[in-house]
């Protein structure tokens, strides 16, 4: 598979972006909420790169509809179990894709009163949005190709991949 971004390309963004969160929120403790199953790796990378009082929680959802046409449904299949009320919520999510998972999530979580919310996204596919929702942190944007490693899966396989790699069309290699 094409390498689109390798392990130190990931490492430094990581870096960058939790040196940025550190600065962001000096003197104040994190509640970092990671979308599972993708972001899970960005989460444990992402958490040693901030030095700040930081807790950790997870969230799952389930998308409807396919890759190419989305039905816009999201469906909530495991909540926090933290009480987020007053708390600096910072949710992480493997790639920013159609903005459909997040805006569903930043209204879901909205409901649980945090003190403030910002999102943090390895990746972004700007040219896929279909609503609007941008994230606070980024590592890379990237063009409009399916990607897996990292977390990212295309059928649940792949996450184990130290780099991003692009998924040939039509499936497996
Ligand atoms: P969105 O709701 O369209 O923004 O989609 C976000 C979710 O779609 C991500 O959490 C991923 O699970 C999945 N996704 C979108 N693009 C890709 C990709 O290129 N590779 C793997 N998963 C992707
Ligand atoms: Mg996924």
């Amino acid at each position: 598979m094409e390498v689109l971004l390798t392990r130190q390309q990931i490492a430094t963004a990581v870096a960058r972006i939790g040196q940025q969160i550190t600065k962001d929120y000096a003197g104040h403790s994190v509640v970092l909420i990671g979308v599972l199953k993708g972001a899970c790796l960005f989460l444990s990378d992402l958490a040693r790169q901030i030095e700040l009082n930081a807790t950790f929680d997870f969230i799952a959802v389930r998308s409807y509809g396919t890759k190419k046409q989305p039905s816009g449904e999201v469906q909530l299949i495991k909540d926090v179990t933290t009480p987020l009320r007053d708390q600096n919520v910072i949710l992480i999510e493997d790639i920013l894709d159609t903005g459909l998972t997040l805006t569903f999530l930043r209204k879901h979580l909205q409901g649980h009163h945090p003190r403030s919310m910002k999102i943090a996204a390895l990746l972004d596919k700007p040219s896929r949005r279909a609503v609007p929702v941008e994230a606070d942190y980024v590592g890379f944007q990237i063009p409009d190709k399916f990607v897996v490693g990292y977390g990212l899966d295309y059928a649940e396989r792949y996450r184990n991949l130290p780099d991003i790699c692009v998924l040939e069309e039509g499936g497996q290699p």
